[in-house]
C-alpha cells in the first residue's frame, strides 16, 4: 500500500542557523500521523540537517543531483556524494530546475536513472504550466513529462519512486489547484501508469499535490483519494504551518 508522505522543499531559503532553529523546532513539534515527512535544505545545509536529525523521524533530502557520478561539472553534486552524507531520497525535475535551469525531460531522464541505479528514491516534480491549462493541453503535457522521464524504467523501479504533481501556476502564487483538479489529474495520472505498468504499481506509488498547500486547505485537498500527500514550499518553511499541514494528513 502506499505511504502518506508530507515534505517541505526549502528551496533557496534558511542560513545555517535558520536552518537549525526550524530543525529543532519541527523535531520538538513533530506529530505522529503515520505519514513520512521530510524536509529538503539547500546543499550546503543538508550535512547538518542529517546531523541534527539523526534521532529524528523527518527524513532529510536532497533538491537536485546531477547525473554524472563526478568530473568536471563546475558547481554540481553527484548522487554518491548525497548518499555520503546520509541522503536517501532526491527531488529530480523541479519546476524551478526545468524553467531556470534548462532541465529538459532528457536530463531529467538521466538523473531519475543515475539516482535509482545508486538506490536513492527519487521525488520525480512535474506539472503543466497555466497557457496548458488553459488551453485544454494539460493531461497531454503530464502525460509527456512521465513518459519522458519514467516510462523506460523497468517495473522493479517503481518501488524507489515518489511523484510530486506540481501545476506550475499554483507554485508561489497563492492560487491553488481545487481539491477537484488536483483529485482529476491524479486519477489521470495512476491510469497512465496503469496503461504502461499495471494497477498494482500505480496503486502502490505516492502521488504528493504541490503547489501552494496552506494550512487552511491542506485537509481538503489531502482528503482526495488519488492524493497522497503534499510537497510543500512557502509555508514548510513557518514551523507551526509545515505542522499543521503535517496534521492534516
Ligand atoms: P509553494 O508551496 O510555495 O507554492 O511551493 C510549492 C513547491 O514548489 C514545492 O516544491
Amino acid at each position: 500500500m502506499r505511504n502518506k508522505i508530507v515534505a517541505g522543499n526549502w528551496k533557496m531559503n534558511k542560513n545555517l542557523e535558520e536552518t537549525a532553529a526550524l530543525l529543532a523546532t519541527l523535531s520538538a513539534k513533530l506529530p505522529d500521523t503515520g505519514a513520512e515527512v521530510m524536509v529538503a535544505p539547500t546543499f550546503v545545509n543538508l550535512p547538518g540537517a542529517v546531523r541534527d536529525l539523526e534521532s529524528s523521524k523527518i527524513e532529510v533530502i536532497a533538491q537536485n543531483m546531477h547525473f554524472a557520478e563526478n568530473g568536471a561539472y563546475t558547481g554540481e553534486i553527484s548522487g554518491s556524494m548525497l548518499q555520503s552524507i546520509g541522503i536517501d531520497t532526491v527531488i529530480i525535475g523541479h519546476s524551478e530546475r526545468r524553467a531556470y535551469f534548462g532541465e529538459t525531460d532528457e536530463i531529467l531522464a538521466k538523473k531519475v536513472t543515475a539516482a535509482l541505479a545508486r538506490g536513492l528514491r527519487v521525488m520525480f516534480c512535474f506539472g503543466e504550466e497555466l497557457e496548458d491549462r488553459k488551453s485544454d493541453n494539460h493531461f497531454a503535457v503530464v502525460e509527456r513529462q512521465l513518459k519522458n522521464a519514467l516510462f523506460s524504467l523497468d517495473a522493479g523501479a517503481w518501488s524507489k519512486i515518489i511523484l510530486a504533481y506540481e501545476p506550475v501556476w499554483a507554485i508561489g502564487t497563492g492560487e491553488t489547484a481545487s481539491p477537484e483538479q488536483a483529485q482529476e489529474m491524479h486519477a489521470f495520472i495512476r491510469k497512465t501508469i496503469t496503461d504502461t505498468y499495471g494497477g498494482s504499481i500505480a496503486d502502490n506509488v505516492s502521488i504528493l499535490y504541490g503547489g501552494s498547500v496552506k494550512p487552511g486547505n491542506a485537509s481538503e485537498i489531502f482528503s482526495k483519494p488519488d492524493v497522497d500527500g503534499g510537497l510543500i514550499g512557502g509555508a514548510s518553511l513557518v514551523a507551526d504551518d509545515f505542522i499543521a499541514i503535517i496534521n492534516a494528513i
